[in-house]
């Protein structure tokens, strides 16, 4: 297996796990990182061995030997980054969400294929424990038919967590909760029941003093036939309540819950009983004040490492990641209709 070689752009929340887990995997090795705040940038090349850093995207790109760029930054930033990088040739891996418009998604996949390389997206959550066992069961046919979907997101995202944020609670620059703190789930339930062909919503901000939603419910169909809905807030009192997605089938009820679908809630399927000797172990990415979905970017890197080596990785690709964008983006244009 040969190393892969990343460099990071965006030592925020996020970025600074991406160089954890490349740190720790013998696999992968860090060659620079990038963030406009150089007090963070120092910060985290003297922990990790006074790694190369850079204040300037462009010039990293420009100087550095690397083979996987890492994009961190805000979402705004993820088009025209990703765009620079494979323009030279790097292959990119971009945090969720890929992008914040259909068509620029849809860029950055032809980009990197007119370059020859590779668009990866984090999607870290399909990993979880859960999760996997859901999907398994589903794809064995031990739910029956499935008739609908229940999502919740009913997170606590506090005043600072927007106030103190250049980016959070903006529209052009973060496009809402959906992009968020739903966009994981939307990828899951796409994962797992197929397209979003139908969507209609309510959104509004409640309590957040943002110009984006903070709150909404929609109403989806797959392609599958399933129809569901999904509610999201940030405006939960004290801390995160639920991140859940409740399944109804034919043949069995599931509900995959805790606060970050971390649990199972509920198992009631004929026949198959909920495996006794499963370990629930997802832990969730903690930001001090608030705490993510879950943390399983060391499995995100270690598939990224197979696809890069032509193994055949679980790395979620551009063309999959797009689809989450099309389902956010329907569910923004049919809003309060
Ligand atoms: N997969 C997940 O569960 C998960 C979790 C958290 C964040 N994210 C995603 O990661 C991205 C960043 O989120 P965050 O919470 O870490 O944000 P953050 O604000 O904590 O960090 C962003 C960093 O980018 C830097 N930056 C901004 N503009 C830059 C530029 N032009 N060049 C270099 N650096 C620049 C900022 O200085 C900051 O350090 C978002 O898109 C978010 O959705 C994903």
């Amino acid at each position: 297996m040969n190393k892969v070689r990343l460099a990071i752009v965006g030592i925020g929340n996020i970025g600074k796990r991406h160089i954890a887990v490349i740190d720790a995997d013998p696999n992968t090795e860090l060659s620079a990182i990038c963030d406009i705040d150089k007090e963070k940038c120092q910060k985290q090349s003297d922990l990790y061995n006074g790694i190369p850093m850079y204040t300037n995207f462009i010039k990293m790109l420009d100087e550095i030997d690397a083979d996987v760029i890492s994009i961190c930054t805000p979402h705004f930033l993820h088009k025209s980054m990703t765009l620079e990088a494979v323009d030279r040739g790097y292959n990119v891996l971009v945090e969720k969400p890929m992008a914040l418009k259909v068509d620029d998604a849809q860029e950055m996949i032809s980009a990197a294929h007119k370059n020859g390389v590779k668009l990866f997206v984090v999607k870290q959550n399909r990993f979880n424990v859960p999760v996997k066992l859901v999907k398994e069961a589903i794809d064995e046919g031990k739910l029956g038919k499935i008739y609908m979907v229940q999502c919740n997101v009913l997170w606590n995202r506090n005043t600072e967590y927007y106030s103190l944020s250049d980016w959070r609670g903006n529209k052009e620059k973060e496009g809402g909760a959906l992009f968020t703190q739903v966009s994981h789930f939307i990828d899951l339930m796409i994962w797992i029941f197929g397209d979003v062909i139908e969507a209609k919503s309510n959104i509004d901000t409640l309590k957040h003093d943002i110009n984006v939603e903070d709150s909404g419910v929609a109403t989806l169909k797959f392609d599958s036939g399933v129809i569901g809905s999904v509610l999201w807030t940030t405006c939960v009192y004290n801390k995160n309540h639920e991140g859940s997605i409740t399944i109804i089938g034919d043949k069995g009820t599931i509900k995959i819950g805790g606060q970050y679908l971390n649990k199972i809630d509920f198992w009631d399927v004929e026949s198959y009983p909920l495996p006794n000797n499963i370990n629930f172990v997802d832990l969730p990415n903690n930001y001090g004040k608030y705490q993510g979905t879950s943390s399983n970017h060391d499995k995100v890197i270690k598939e990224l490492v197979k696809d890069m080596n032509n193994q055949s990785g679980k790395t979620v690709q551009g063309e999959e990641g797009i689809k989450s964008i099309e389902a956010i983006q329907m569910i923004y244009d049919n809003a309060n209709n």
